[in-house]
């Protein structure tokens, strides 16, 4: 007898995912022929000889007896301090760690923070080209997509113009992805001072995915938004894959819940990519979450 056929959620045909669809199957099959690729499509910095640190190894070693209990529901009390102290030196001074929210990577906070925010139909600004997982997690999440340019004419830089052009009653969010995967664009502080202003006209949410912020071409130099954002309602995100190094334990903690309770050393990576995060910080690297005053301190946003 043949297995039945599973139906899985409409929605899902919209979502297209090409770092691991169809054109990363056409790559690979290139690759079985012999062919030598250059892979632009994923972002692994760890497969292309950036190492962690070795203090940041050294931390999660350290840290695997200590990890047997759950931590709390908003991440470890010591790495959401960091984080927040961090955020303070960066510019923003009413960082605390109750606006700090950790997950296992950003690419669960984009999930849960759209799905706390969206009601079907509602809208996000998206960039295009977008790292897809943005689009794919507002269409799960029951939104649309409306998509601003980053066209390479114009330096992979969005056009404020065009951006404000797009909202709608139905607008909730504006997204950005600074510095960009996959142009590579890093915007300049009067770019985003434009886009703010738009976000403060429109009452919308801002969402700055900056899990690139210390990978920089040149002598860039990265403008975080919550520093330009101020009051308004804004959550910036970071995490330890690119910049620490650390792409593949977040892989691990991310699968932690379908492990059996005792399979222990994976079930207890989260915990220990906060200690390492913790440690990250303290040295003066990037990890972070930020929510802001509107959020309700203390709740985790979904
Ligand atoms: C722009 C961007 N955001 C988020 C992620 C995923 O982050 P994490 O590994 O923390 O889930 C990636 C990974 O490639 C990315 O390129």
């Amino acid at each position: 007898m043949s297995p039945p056929t599973l139906k899985t959620r409409a929605r899902l045909s919209e979502v297209r995912y090409e770092i691991r669809g169809e054109l990363a199957r056409r790559a690979r099959e290139l690759e079985t022929q012999g062919r030598s690729l250059i892979k632009l499509n994923i972002g692994n910095p760890g497969a292309f000889g950036f190492r962690a640190p070795e203090h940041l190894q050294r931390a999660i070693a350290d840290h695997i007896a200590g990890t047997d209990p759950y931590t709390h529901q908003q991440g470890l009390p010591e790495a959401r301090e960091a984080i927040a102290v961090f955020h303070k030196m960066r510019g923003t001074p009413n960082a605390s760690p109750e606006r700090v929210f950790i997950g296992n990577g950003v690419s669960e906070l984009i999930d849960i923070s759209l799905r706390a925010l969206l009601n079907p139909g509602d809208e996000v600004l998206l960039p295009s080209p977008d790292y897809p997982l943005w689009s794919a997690a507002t269409i799960l999440n029951d939104g649309r997509p409306v998509y601003y340019s980053c066209d390479e004419a114009d330096g992979f830089m969005p056009d404020p113009e065009q951006m404000e052009s797009l909202v709608s009653p139905r607008t909730r969010a504006i997204v950005l992805i600074n510095p960009n995967n996959p142009t590579g664009a890093n915007y300049p502080r009067e770019v985003l001072e434009r886009i703010v202003a738009i976000a403060a006209k429109h009452g919308l949410l801002l969402m700055c995915d900056e899990i690139y912020d210390g990978i920089l071409y040149d002598d860039h130099v990265f403008h975080p938004i919550a520093p330009i954002a101020g009051d308004l309602p804004c959550l910036s995100f970071g995490g330890l894959s690119k910049v620490g190094g650390l792409g593949g334990a977040q892989w691990r903690s991310a699968r932690q819940r379908r492990l059996p309770p005792r399979d222990g050393p994976a079930r207890r990576v989260a915990p220990m990519r906060q200690r390492a995060g913790t440690v990250r910080h303290r040295t003066g690297l990037a990890w972070h979450r930020y929510h802001h005053p509107a959020m309700p301190a203390g709740r985790s946003p979904a």
